[in-house]
Parts: C-alpha cells; sequence; structure tokens
C-alpha cells in the first residue's frame, strides 16, 4: 500500500496541461499500486498565505511561547508538513510561470521548510529529513527548457529538485509536457509527455 501525496499548482482547471499531467503520473501509480491512497493538496483552493513576519517569527520561536494566532499558523505548517512525511509517493503539478513556479507553490515551501521538520543542521551541514521518499515532477511549459538556449532559463525543474533534495528526496522523476505554445510541438506535446510516464 502506498501513500501518494499530489500537490497541484496551477490556478486554472479545466484546460491545466500541468494538471492532466500530473493526474496522468497519479493514474499510472494507482494502475502500480491498486490499493494506494491518494491526498490532494490543492494549493489553490486554500492558497498558503505569503510568509508575514508573524509566520517567521512562530516558526523561529519554541512553541511554549506562541500566542494564539502563533498556535494556529504553527498547526496549519506541521499539518502540511506532516502531510509530506506521510507520503511514501510525492506528485507535484509544477507549471512554469515567468521561469519560475506558480507564487502558491513557493508559499507553499515557505511553510514547508523548517529547521527540525523537513531539515536539520548538524556538525556535517544541513541534512534532510523526508527519507524513503519517491518525487514524481509533473512540468508544463510553452517554452522548452531540456535543452537548447533557455535551459539556463529553467528556475522551475531545478528549484524543485535542489527544495526537495534539501529534504531529503533524492529518487525524482521528471516529466515534461514542453513547447505548449509552440506550433508544431504544442498538438502533441502533452500527449507524448503522458504517453512518456513509467512508473517504476
Ligand atoms: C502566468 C503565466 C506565466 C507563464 N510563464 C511562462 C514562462 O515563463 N515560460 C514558459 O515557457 N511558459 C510560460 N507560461 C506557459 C505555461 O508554462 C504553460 O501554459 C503551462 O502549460 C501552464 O500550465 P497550466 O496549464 O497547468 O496552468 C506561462 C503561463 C502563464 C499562465
Amino acid at each position: 500500500m502506498k501513500q501518494i501525496l499530489h500537490i497541484i499548482s496551477s490556478p486554472r482547471v479545466e484546460v491545466s496541461a500541468s494538471r492532466k499531467l500530473g493526474n496522468s503520473v497519479v493514474e499510472k501509480i494507482q494502475q502500480k499500486y491498486p490499493d494506494s491512497i491518494v491526498k490532494e493538496r490543492d494549493l489553490t483552493k486554500k492558497p498558503v498565505p505569503l510568509l508575514e513576519e508573524v509566520h517567521i517569527n512562530t516558526f523561529f520561536s519554541p512553541a511554549e511561547s506562541h500566542s494564539t494566532e502563533q498556535q494556529s499558523i504553527n498547526t496549519y505548517s506541521e499539518n502540511l508538513i506532516s502531510e509530506l512525511h506521510e507520503a511514501d509517493i510525492i506528485v507535484i503539478d509544477s507549471p512554469m510561470y515567468n521561469f519560475s513556479v506558480p507564487a502558491t507553490l513557493r508559499a507553499y515551501f515557505d511553510f514547508t521548510s523548517r529547521a527540525g521538520y523537513t531539515f536539520k543542521y548538524d556538525e556535517n551541514g544541513p541534512k534532510g529529513l523526508l527519507n524513503n521518499k519517491k518525487l514524481y515532477i509533473a512540468f508544463t511549459s510553452g517554452n522548452i527548457y531540456s535543452e537548447g538556449p533557455y535551459q539556463i532559463y529553467d528556475s522551475n525543474v531545478p528549484y524543485i529538485k535542489n527544495i526537495f533534495g534539501f529534504y531529503g528526496v533524492s529518487d525524482i522523476i521528471v516529466f515534461r509536457a514542453e513547447g505548449l505554445a509552440i506550433p508544431g510541438i504544442m498538438e502533441s506535446s502533452l500527449e507524448k509527455a503522458i504517453e512518456s510516464i513509467v512508473i517504476d
């Protein structure tokens, strides 16, 4: 039995390419592990707030000192992090927005990147605390970033890999539907990406 966490970040619903690709990844995982349980974290339905001073003060102070407001901020952040710890497999829909991730996803990382929860520091430096997990990234973009002159513009896939690598997740597979704005490529890119999905 596998616990799957599906993180969704496109504000578009019906026409969203990243949701289609991410849903296909989840379906293929379910085919491989029929008794798996899927939990959805749709960041567009209930967006994680942008970081304010009260959030930072909460994350960097002991729980005993928290005000009522800080207690609920801490619980909210801890719940997001618990979902990550509980998952065996994480699927993240990651459309490219302005060369990076949607702001909702960035806000999510601000609430889940916490010392003692997803990473820690010891005498050897940082150490990730999410162990034995697999991450699938469902990446979609108008242009092409896996090769060619725009490769260095990609602050999406390398960023997600860095964050999850920092959390301790090293088993990362990327499925890409690129060129969704390029005539001649856009017509078949998503279909090809979906066909390429293999769950090992
Ligand atoms: C607000 C916005 C910003 C975008 N920025 C980029 C970009 O910087 N580079 C790119 O190649 N495509 C860009 N695109 C195209 C999207 O990456 C592409 O349409 C992708 O499929 C979006 O995923 P979605 O359909 O799940 O929302 C952008 C699209 C939107 C709506």
